[in-house]
């Protein structure tokens, strides 16, 4: 039993009204304070680690002035960091008889779900639903949505029996239906009840087990003061450490409400990603600059992770099979680390390259008292008028053996395509200038105890003849450069093998030729082979 002192009360809106919890402790998940504190049954635990789905709940925060709507994984939710949001799960978004109205409306998510026979075992039904209602909220109403965004929003929804079409024409007919009375979600109504919730400034340096500061100076103030607790953001790793390892926290410091780290800053030559913003949004900032990221970024785990979760959690997390780093590597990304001077009594911050971070297995240089704050990517090179980047065009191709071009691809190597970790990953980045290699920047993950840098392979491309004999000494070096170990993922053969063919997939690509991927033969394709 947790002491009323290791616990503190929460309150979130729920059909327009507040729910208050008292004695809610810091670890506790918002699945736990559902279905265990509140009686709310229909979302369900299936593999409480964020990998199926069926706990999918629906977020509700303001956000400059507008509702912005999130599907998330409550397993792995801390309750407290829903504190002042809305919450909607599968009970709240049809209407409820009411002696004016006494039909029971189903939302258009769920009766779309009905119509096409999307729900077969039952037990998922509610997740896919709230992941529908995620989608319904954030198109306006369901419409307009291509197989290909229904697929790529339903990524976090397990389907064991594999049903997926009725669930995919369900996402895709749910515009199409009437919202019944009572089911439309008072956005303006929302919003006030929202800002009644905030309520009286509490002190936000108060000891509490669970602390959400909302400024930088409190956040570096508190991580000074509470050097033990433990520090979290969007919890997709630190719930696992709760549901899967028992963990349990004295303390928790949450860094996501932190109003300066939930910005994306540009710059002339460069975006800054604050670590309290959604790898959602992160990885929109870097595909609007770099539009090649896009099937990349999709593959990172499932929406409502990537809702969840941060950009800044996965590189301070430092996993050796962590997806964001050998493509920031290869970027040239910086990251800034900050804390609390307190012989100044003000902010003091230090930059480095990001593959310096990491000291070994999960280690890194961050002292007790510091957070990484920003994650500083490099905007890409604007091409010269004459010499676009590649490709769609080979330079040959194109006449361009005398000019410089750019190229820049990731590879994911993973055993399902959608929400699965890497078991490698090739992040490339160079620029050839008259034939040659003038620029090389490689970034590797799932080859060594961390993320890391493909020194040698750099070496041995850099000032070369950009040609086929090259990528063969290339592909020799990189298999020779690391020593991956075999596990449940990969075996270290397959590894080092995947790895030199993956240089010369980056090889061709750069001459033109068009990759054969899954996500371009798109699902009717797919639909029609099967
Ligand atoms: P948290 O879990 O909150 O924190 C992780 C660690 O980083 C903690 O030690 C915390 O103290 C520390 N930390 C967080 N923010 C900071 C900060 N600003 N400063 C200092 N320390 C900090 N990862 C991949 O790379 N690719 C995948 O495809 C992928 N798929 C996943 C699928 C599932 C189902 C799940 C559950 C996870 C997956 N992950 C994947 C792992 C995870 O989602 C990422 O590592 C995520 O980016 C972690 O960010 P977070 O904000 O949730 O971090
Ligand atoms: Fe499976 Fe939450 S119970 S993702
Ligand atoms: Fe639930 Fe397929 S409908 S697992």
């Amino acid at each position: 039993m947790t002491s009323p002192n290791r616990s503190q009360t929460l309150t979130f809106l729920r059909r327009g009204q507040p729910v208050t919890l008292h004695h809610v402790p810091p670890q506790r998940t918002l699945l736990e304070v559902l279905r265990e504190d509140l009686a709310l049954t229909a979302t369900k635990e299936g593999c409480g680690e964020g990998d199926c789905g069926a706990c999918t709940v629906v977020l509700g925060e303001a956000v400059d002035g507008q509702l912005q709507y999130r599907a998330i994984n409550s397993c792995i939710r801390l309750a407290h960091s829903v504190d002042g949001m809305a919450v909607f799960t599968a009970e709240d978004i049809g209407s409820t008889p009411t002696a004016s109205s006494p039909a029971n409306g189903l939302h258009p998510a769920q009766e779309a779900m009905v119509r096409c026979h999307g729900s077969q075992c039952g037990f998922c039904t509610p997740g896919f639903v709230m992941s529908l209602f995620g989608m319904y909220q954030n198109s306006q109403g369901g419409h307009h949505i291509s197989r290909e965004q229904a697929q790529a929003d339903l990524s976090g929804n397990l389907c064991r029996c594999t049903g997926y079409r009725p669930i995919l024409d369900a996402a895709q007919q749910m515009g199409s239906l009437p919202l019944p009375a009572g089911c439309a979600v008072d956005v303006a109504a929302t919003l006030a009840a929202l800002q009644r919730l905030r309520g009286p400034k509490k002190k936000a340096l108060e000891p509490k087990p669970y602390l959400r500061p909302t400024r930088l100076h409190t956040l570096l103030q508190l991580r000074a003061s509470h050097p033990k607790a433990q520090l979290v953001a969007g919890c997709t790793d630190v719930g696992l450490w709760v549901t899967k390892l028992h963990q349990r926290f004295e303390q928790v410091l949450d860094l996501t409400a932190t109003r300066e780290l939930r910005r994306v800053e540009t710059y002339p030559h460069h975006i800054a990603i604050g670590a309290a913003v959604s790898l959602t949004e992160a990885y929109a900032a870097l595909v609007l600059e770099r539009p090649q990221l896009k099937t990349f970024a999709q593959r990172f785990a499932g929406l409502p992770v990537r809702n969840s979760g941060t950009l800044g959690g996965n590189v301070a997390n430092g996993s050796p099979i962590g997806d964001s780093m050998p493509l920031l590597i290869a970027l040239g990304a910086n990251v800034v680390l900050m804390r609390w001077d307190q012989k100044r009594g003000a902010p003091a911050h230090r930059e480095l390259r990001l593959e310096d971070l990491y000291t070994g297995y999960r280690s890194n240089v961050m002292r007790p008292d510091e957070i990484l704050a920003w994650v500083k990517v490099p905007r890409p090179a604007k091409p010269a008028a004459h010499a676009p980047t590649l490709p769609p065009q080979a330079p040959a191709a194109a006449g361009l053996e005398g000019a410089a071009f750019d190229c820049m691809r990731v590879y994911k190597i993973s055993k399902r395509f959608d929400d699965d970790i890497s078991a490698v990953c090739l992040a490339i980045q160079i620029r050839v200038q008259d034939g040659r290699v003038a620029q090389a920047s490689i970034g590797v993950g799932g080859v060594a105890a961390t993320p890391v840098r493909a020194r040698q392979l750099e070496a041995a491309l850099l000032g070369q003849t950009w040609n086929a004999d090259t990528v063969q000494q290339g592909m020799a070096a990189l298999r020779a450069e690391f020593q991956p170990i075999s596990d449940m993922r990969a075996s270290a053969t397959y590894r080092r093998t995947v790895l030199g063919n993956l240089l010369q997939r980056f090889w061709l690509e750069s001459q033109g030729a068009v990759a054969i991927n899954l996500e371009d033969m798109g699902t009717t394709t797919l639909e029609a082979l099967a």
